[in-house]
């Protein structure tokens, strides 16, 4: 967009993935670029907006003109976000959030032992950074945004998260082996709480960045207005 709608608000958006590790040299990890997250960034600060960008790994440059907080794990991921939502106007989760993360850390590398068999690595929860954002407004009229990534049923398993997950808006990607993830494009479908759905043709992140500012905007108008 040519105008500076954004002007005088701060947008907080989370993008890559987090790395969870079980020692000092490995960790779990996703295929998460980045890409999708560094538009929205980069596309809300040629509108205007202050732009904290939290983000986990990639390989992207800081995009010009935008606040970047690295983080590696979920749970910095959450402190990060939490942090920067204080005085936010709308928060978008485009990061690849790790739902699980090893129950223990071992402080020294974990070392394979002859005649012994591995340890078995369990699991434990995440928190769910989006839910808990969504719940606990900072600001009256903050708009939330989440990103679900689904591989078949794709709408009708976007609607229960939107509600399960209590953001606002909820962009749904339909993701496979060659989709998606690490690519510069991407379609998607945004389902929003007043139940309407707004299909994004194949192209670009940073189109379907700038559609996603744009129903982040009409929100912004509609709470001024009312
Ligand atoms: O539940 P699922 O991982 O499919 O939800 C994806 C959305 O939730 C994304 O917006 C992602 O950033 C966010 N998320 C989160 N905290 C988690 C897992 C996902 O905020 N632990």
């Amino acid at each position: 967009a040519a105008t500076a709608d954004l002007a005088g608000r701060h947008v907080v958006v989370s993008a890559g993935g987090t790395r969870e590790p079980l020692d000092p040299v490995r960790y779990l990890g996703n295929r998460s670029s980045g890409r999708q997250g560094y538009a929205l960034a980069a596309t809300a600060a040629a509108r205007g907006a202050r732009v904290t960008l939290v983000a986990g790994n990639t390989e992207l440059p800081d995009p010009a003109g935008v606040d970047v907080v690295r983080i590696g794990t979920a749970v910095q991921l959450r402190e990060a976000v939490l942090a920067a939502a204080g005085d936010a106007d709308a928060v978008v989760m485009a990061a690849a959030v790790a739902d699980f993360r090893p129950s223990e850390y071992a402080t020294g590398k974990i070392k394979k032992k002859d005649g012994q068999e591995p340890e078995p690595v369990t699991l434990v929860r995440n928190p769910d950074i989006l839910a808990e954002l969504s719940a606990d407004r900072p600001n009256r009229g903050q708009i939330v945004v989440g990103f679900a990534a689904e591989t078949d049923d794709v709408l009708a398993n976007g609607r229960t998260k939107l509600a399960r997950k209590g953001c606002d808006l909820l962009v749904v990607n339909e993701v496979g082996e060659h989709k998606t993830f690490g690519s510069a494009e991407n379609e998607a479908v945004i389902l929003a709480t007043d139940g309407s759905e707004t299909p994004v043709p194949h192209g670009p992140k940073e189109a379907l960045a700038d559609t996603v500012w744009d129903l982040v905007a009409g929100r912004f108008a509609a709470t001024a207005d009312g």
